[in-house]
């Protein structure tokens, strides 16, 4: 086995997970807006601080993925963020796609930029301590007509570049095409266009030779839109998610994280717990666990609101989160 196909497996230690702290400067301000929490560069820090140092998180995660900002900034123990938690035994990783823009030849459509100097980008990334990657696309579900097969095609193709590029660089990419949650849809639907989405994924990254074994995918769960007016069970949820996975994933991939996308906390460690569940009865060939943002700082966030003396409370509701999470894995 390669020292990178053994780094993406390590990921996936019994109970363990990934936590994802990759919010964009842009997206962490809205994200501690939507608190109202007021936000400056010392408040990103103190945000990413209130879930790094909480007493005891390696029980629980193997990884944490960071925004580019915070892999040189330090805690409040004055450590670096990348060595903090690589002592404690959790794996740095860094987002390195900058996001999206609409995409050309389909307007309502996004496409994902950073492909353009991202090996100068990847070299100074390892040597400020992140062992792994995330690029995460964004596939939009309207009706019969999006998502389009080439702006399928085009974001396969910029997420095969970038795992080939991140393994040449000596890190683990993430490849993340995020099937939004957002919409009217139906769960067979999602369905539908997550095997699509791998499909095409998958079949780019084979032309391209990535080494499958090396990759860590993250995706969505089967779900109905969330202004479908349908709630799934979470036996509905794991078929239909595990049945998608089954069909357009190879068996070699180093193992499958999900993402909470707009999940409340309590359905997606209960989604989490009936597609681990199901995954097992069917004899799933690839290790699963969470790479959750919203779903494990939401309940600490209503908390804290940015002040110093609610700091205890929140982590302690981050750690009893991460347990229920941890639990479902
Ligand atoms: P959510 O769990 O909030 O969907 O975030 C995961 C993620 O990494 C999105 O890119």
């Amino acid at each position: 086995m390669t020292d990178l196909v053994a780094t993406a497996r390590s990921i996936f230690q019994p109970g363990k997970g990934i936590l994802a702290a990759d919010e964009s400067v842009h997206t962490a301000t809205a994200r501690l807006a939507s608190y109202g929490i007021s936000t400056s560069a010392e408040m990103r820090r103190k945000y990413r601080d209130l879930f790094f140092s909480a007493e005891g998180v390696e029980q629980y995660l193997s990884g944490i993925i960071l925004f580019s900002e915070t892999l040189l900034e330090k805690g409040d123990d004055g450590e670096l963020f990348p060595s903090s938690l690589a002592a404690r035994g959790i794996l740095p990783g860094v987002k390195v796609d900058l996001g999206t823009e609409p995409f050309s030849a389909s307007p309502n459509e996004l496409i994902t930029q950073g492909l353009l100097d991202l090996s100068t980008r990847l070299a100074g990334y390892k040597k400020q301590g992140a062992v792994f990657t995330k690029w995460r696309a964004v596939i939009r579900i309207d009706g019969d007509q999006l998502p389009t097969p080439v702006a399928l095609h085009e974001n396969a193709k910029r997420l095969a570049t970038y795992a080939k590029e991140v393994q040449t660089a000596g890190l683990v990419p993430i490849l993340e095409p995020e099937v939004l949650y957002k919409g009217t849809h139906s769960r067979q639907k999602a369905r539908s266009v997550i095997i699509e989405t791998l499909g095409t994924l998958f079949s780019v990254l084979e032309e391209q030779s990535v080494d499958r074994a090396g990759v860590i995918l993250k995706t969505s769960m089967a779900l109905s839109g969330s202004d479908s007016g349908k709630k799934d069970t979470p036996e509905e949820v794991a078929e239909d998610t595990v049945a998608a996975l089954m069909e357009s994933v190879p068996q070699q991939v180093a193992g499958i994280v999900f993402l909470s996308g707009g999940q409340t906390p309590d359905q997606a460690t209960e989604n989490l717990a009936a597609i681990t569940k199901h995954a097992k009865s069917v004899h799933a060939p690839w290790p699963l666990t969470f790479s959750y943002a919203r779903a494990l700082q939401e309940e600490s966030l209503s908390i804290w609101k940015g002040k110093p003396e609610n700091v205890p409370a929140a982590r302690a509701a981050f750690l009893a989160r991460l347990a229920k999470v941890s639990a479902a894995v």
